[in-house]
């Protein structure tokens, strides 16, 4: 048996991908910006093993089947297939200390850390871009998990076949920044990305608006960070993640709650009061509060007030995705191609 263990932690996305290119490439149809953070993770052990019949995948200790399985086992191919090892299942065991599949990027973290378990337990030698474009085939999002601090994806240009990197930018102390993640539900959300974004690009009618908006604030973003203006980066996050819902709401996506617009508000009021404060939403119902070190603790105090905020997860940027165990057995299925 040969086997791997990889944590990653979640991403947000300050300027945000919404819409993807024609064909089965999973490439974003605009770039992205996150920032990948610490204080939530996943981990995940990838087990080849030659007595199993079929793949098996557990998530916090719960059996998963479906399009959950589905989706990992697709990835479990491209790496059985590349490693010549094509007859043998796995078992993939993850753990993420923060609730699944609920817009808290779980996505992210959870293909992150299965693409760089399942690479290492074949034993192949695969530099990390090379992961993160085997985890971006799975969920866009996870691409930008592989790599620490701010880390940028490409949105293509279309066609099938199409290509998208990450590629980290910036490190993660090149900003002051602190994320209250404020969790609104501990339940999965109703609507995952990839559905949401399908509607949205088939019936919004502000799709195509959105895609231009969305190419400008991301090179805003981009260099106001690489400027290291706090500010004027959550400015554009802001109106990101904002545009984006007001083009997926136009598709009848709804992905924000009362308490998400409560905290919404709160954090509005707390920049007017001169808190470090503005506000992010991913596909799901809880707020990303941008803070400083400065402002945490007041923006923390006032979020928790907020009804229906259940509590807050404080993270900051953080390392990309790593190995924490393998044990790779006598022989080498992947002849040729060494492990690191
Ligand atoms: C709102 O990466 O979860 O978080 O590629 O279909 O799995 P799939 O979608 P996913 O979408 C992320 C959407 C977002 C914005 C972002 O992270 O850029």
């Amino acid at each position: 048996m040969r086997s791997a263990t990889a944590s990653a932690h979640p991403n947000i996305a300050l300027a945000k991908y919404w819409g993807k290119c024609p064909g089965s490439a999973n490439v974003p149809a605009v770039p992205s910006l996150s920032v990948t953070l610490s204080g939530m993770s996943t981990t995940t052990t990838v087990s080849f093993d030659d007595t199993l019949l079929h793949d098996e995948l557990v998530i916090n200790d719960a059996r998963m089947g479906g399009r959950s399985l589905a989706r990992a086992s697709a990835l479990l191919d491209v790496v059985r297939a590349e490693a010549n090892m094509t007859a043998r299942s796995a078992r993939i065991v993850s753990k993420n200390d923060f609730p699944t599949a609920s817009g808290l990027a779980s996505s992210a973290s959870g293909f992150a850390a299965l693409a760089l378990a399942a690479v290492r337990a074949a034993g192949l030698d695969w530099s990390l871009s090379q992961v993160s474009d085997l985890a971006r085939r799975s969920s866009a999002s996870a691409a930008r998990s592989l790599f620490g601090g701010f880390v940028e994806l490409d949105g293509g240009e279309g066609g099938e076949g199409g290509v998208a990197c990450a590629r980290p930018i910036a490190s993660p102390d090149s900003i002051d920044l602190r994320v209250l993640v404020c969790v609104t539900a501990e339940g999965a959300k109703s609507i995952s990305s990839t559905c949401g974004m399908r509607m949205t690009q088939e019936t919004s009618p502000y799709y195509d608006a959105w895609l231009v908006h969305a190419r400008r604030l991301f090179v805003q973003i981009r260099s106001d960070l690489l400027a290291g203006d706090f500010h004027a980066v959550g400015e554009g996050a802001e109106k990101s993640a904002l545009g984006m819902h007001a083009c997926a709401m136009a598709a009848g996506i709804v992905y924000v709650t009362g308490a998400t617009l409560a905290a919404l508000a709160e954090v509005r009021a707390m920049r007017a009061e001169g808190i470090d404060a503005y506000a992010t939403i991913d596909a799901g119902p809880h707020l990303k509060c941008l803070t400083t070190s400065r402002s945490m603790h007041d923006a923390k105090e006032r979020l928790l007030r907020v009804p229906g905020v259940l509590r807050i997860v404080e993270t900051l940027p953080g390392e990309g995705a790593c190995i924490t165990q393998e044990s790779l057995g006598q022989e080498s299925p992947a002849q040729g191609k060494p492990g690191r």
